[in-house]
């Protein structure tokens, strides 16, 4: 049983490594200038966006080798090392010592020698592999979200100045802010091409998800460790899952984070018991510190005739831009219309190619406040819908309501928590 994951209060205890100590020992890996050595990658969490982290982070930059792979199963740590050794080739360079499974598995890929690890978890493990690689001098690649509770988001933000202390680099898979034509827009925006924002849309409106049916010889653990996506302490709920993306692009428009928010949501379709507890759907209003207000929907539906929708717009004083299309309209007699032309790049490979650039010069880049105040946005937004109450960002940020089970026990009773009912469901 694992110490970290297995005490959920000993976790939030954990007193942080004293600042300096890493320079102190020369720990912190700063040697790889020039490209000119191996940067040894370790892979926590081998499911399908780690294998694809694997593969990006390996080809984003010469010399970069994956090493070390953990995941709490080991079928699944199999079968991903089968297909990585395929896919990589001479990027792939994963002994058997350096194959882990259990909930051990990302300490022991954090101590296997590695550089660099990219987290590839569900979210609800962020926060201890988090502190526990800042705490190891690892840089990091870190998939959003990067929480699920209040508990957690606090969690980050120390682990955020911590990192700052060591000079750890930490990259996240908010890839929209390494993709060129999100770039383009954005610096216009923030140059006053729209004048104030005034007032926001995003969402994530899609289709079905997976979803696996129960296994007899799976305990209750086991069962929602492969069924993640419906507990609230793995997902956060798909609000906080998916449309962090979305939500984060408007935190980065408006360089700010909602003060309140206000929402409903439920399950209209997804209400047998292998849907765990979360909602099917959310519509948000949050309300920013300039005043401005945001519309933000997120859906999850099985009719496939349904139209998606995963877009951010904003409107402003003089004009208007939808971010996802690259561009901006002007009202009449206020400006140009803009549209980006260029070449716009792979932006799943690019937050990697930006991590190693800082690792390899030594220059320092931290996205842990940024991912950790999007994922702050989606929960805040889940609570108010949960809750059917405006919740405050600093009351969702200061709650107490810790949704990671004090201990985690492969035979431990696990049960599904009930669905939240707006006007009895309370925020703790
Ligand atoms: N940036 C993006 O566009 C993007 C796209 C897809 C997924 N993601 C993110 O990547 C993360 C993983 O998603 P996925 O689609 O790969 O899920 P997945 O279910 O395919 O993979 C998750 C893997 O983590 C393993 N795991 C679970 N708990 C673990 C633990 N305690 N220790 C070690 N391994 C553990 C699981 O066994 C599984 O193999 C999520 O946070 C998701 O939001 C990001």
């Amino acid at each position: 049983m694992n110490e970290s994951l297995s005490s959920r209060r000993a976790f939030l205890k954990t007193t942080a490594v004293a600042a300096g100590t890493a320079l102190a020992t020369g720990a912190v890996s700063h040697v790889h200038a020039a490209g000119s050595d191996t940067i040894k990658v370790g892979l926590i969490g081998c499911g399908g966006r780690g294998r694809g982290a694997a593969d990006d982070c390996t080809k984003s930059a010469p010399n970069v080798k994956l090493v070390a792979m953990g995941d709490v199963f080991e079928d699944r740590l199999k079968d991903a090392r089968t297909k990585l050794k395929g896919i990589l080739n001479d990027r792939f360079d994963v002994k058997d010592d350096k194959c882990f499974s259990g909930l051990d598995a990302y300490k022991q890929v954090i101590d296997s020698g590695v550089d660099l690890v990219c987290l590839c978890t569900p979210p609800g493990f962020r926060p201890p592999m988090l502190e526990y690689a800042v705490q190891k001098n690892k840089h990091i690649f870190t998939e959003k979200p990067v929480a699920v509770d209040g508990p957690g988001a606090r969690k980050c933000l120390e682990i955020y100045e911590e990192a700052n202390k060591k000079k750890l680099c930490i990259v996240a898979g908010t890839q929209r802010r390494h993709q060129t034509g999100y770039l383009e827009t954005m610096k216009r925006i923030h140059d006053g091409a729209i004048g104030e924002i005034t007032s926001g849309r995003c969402y994530w409106v899609q289709g079905p998800i997976w979803v696996y049916k129960r296994e007899e010889k799976w305990t209750d653990l086991e069962y929602q460790l492969r069924n993640w996506y419906y507990y609230v302490w793995l997902c956060g709920d798909h609000i906080v899952e998916q449309h962090v993306h979305n939500l984060d692009v408007i935190n980065w428009a408006t360089q700010s984070h909602p003060v309140r928010a206000f929402g409903l949501g439920g399950r209209s379709e997804r209400t047998g018991p292998e849907f765990g507890h979360i909602f099917d759907h959310f519509a948000i209003d949050y309300e920013y510190p300039s005043g401005m207000h945001l519309t933000s929907m997120s859906r999850q539906n099985s009719n496939r005739n349904l139209r998606s929708n995963t877009t951010e717009h904003v409107t402003g004083t003089k004009g208007a831009c939808q971010f996802d299309r690259y561009n901006i309209r002007p009202y009449k007699g206020l400006g140009e219309a803009w549209k980006f032309g260029g070449k716009d790049n792979a932006p799943y490979v690019q937050e990697h190619t930006d991590l190693i650039e800082h690792i390899r010069t030594g220059k320092h880049i931290n996205e842990l406040k940024t991912v950790t105040e999007g994922t702050m946005t989606a929960i805040l937004g889940r609570m108010a819908a949960y809750t059917g109450d405006v919740v405050e960002w600093d009351q969702a940020l200061n709650s107490q309501e810790n949704t990671m089970p004090s201990k985690l026990a492969w035979d431990m009773s696990l049960p599904t928590p009930s669905v939240a009912i707006p006007g009895r469901t309370k925020l703790t």
